[in-house]
């Protein structure tokens, strides 16, 4: 069983996911932690809920990135977490976090990425009048939103979409992708080369909008 840590900062819909993904028969990964940096983040309820240990480390409670980041690692260290997902942690983590967690700290975007990281991606999504977007599972590095990609799900845009509907849509897709690509990982079948992943048995681009699928 892989030990999993998640960071959160709000409402949680993808750490349920993950949760009810650990909790189904044989999935080989279990959640050991939640910490959240907001102490009124909803997702903490979610993990309450299933007994899992669930912790405040408030960033303003540090007096800076480093201290801050080494109370997470000790925390993570303390409930032996072998790796990390965030699902909607809004800070950005220093090098150092991400160099002591290489290819152990994964991030989930809402959106297809290289295209719209960063904040307000629907919006900007819309803006652009792309007609494909969609949500990006990947290896965490130094540069926000960047890092060898693990599985992509595409959603179209539709006529009409707001910023709210896309978002809707697309959250659907993340609820699936997220715990996918956390069974590859668990399953030991991701492998980075050259910061490209590469997912042993993974049939690619068989089922429309799911690659791997
Ligand atoms: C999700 O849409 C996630 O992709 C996004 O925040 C939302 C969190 O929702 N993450 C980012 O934008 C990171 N750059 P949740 O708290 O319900 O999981």
């Amino acid at each position: 069983m892989l030990k999993v840590g998640v960071l959160i900062s709000g409402r949680g819909s993808n750490l349920l996911s993950l949760i009810e993904a650990c909790a189904t028969s044989g999935f080989p990964a279990q959640i050991a932690c939640v910490i959240s940096n907001k102490a009124d983040a909803a997702g903490l309820g979610h993990a309450r809920a299933a007994q899992i240990p669930a912790h405040v480390i408030s960033h303003r409670d540090y007096p800076d990135r480093a201290a801050f980041e080494s109370a997470l690692d000790s925390k993570l260290d303390e409930h032996g977490v072998q790796l990390v997902c965030l699902a909607g942690f809004m800070r950005i983590l220093t090098s150092w976090f991400v160099d002591r967690w290489r290819d152990r700290l994964v991030n989930i975007h809402p959106s297809l990425l290289p295209a719209f990281p960063g904040l307000h991606t629907h919006e900007a999504v819309l803006a652009y009048g792309a007609k494909l977007t969609g949500c990006t599972v990947h290896f965490v590095r130094a540069e926000m939103d960047h890092g060898p990609i693990i599985l992509q799900a595409a959603v179209p845009v539709l006529d009409g979409d707001t910023p709210d509907t896309l978002a809707a849509r697309v959250l659907q897709a993340e609820h699936l992708a997220y715990p996918a690509a956390l069974r590859f990982i668990a399953e030991g079948r991701v492998n980075v080369y050259e910061e490209k992943t590469f997912v042993t048995g993974a049939a690619a681009g068989d089922k429309a909008l799911f690659n791997p699928s």
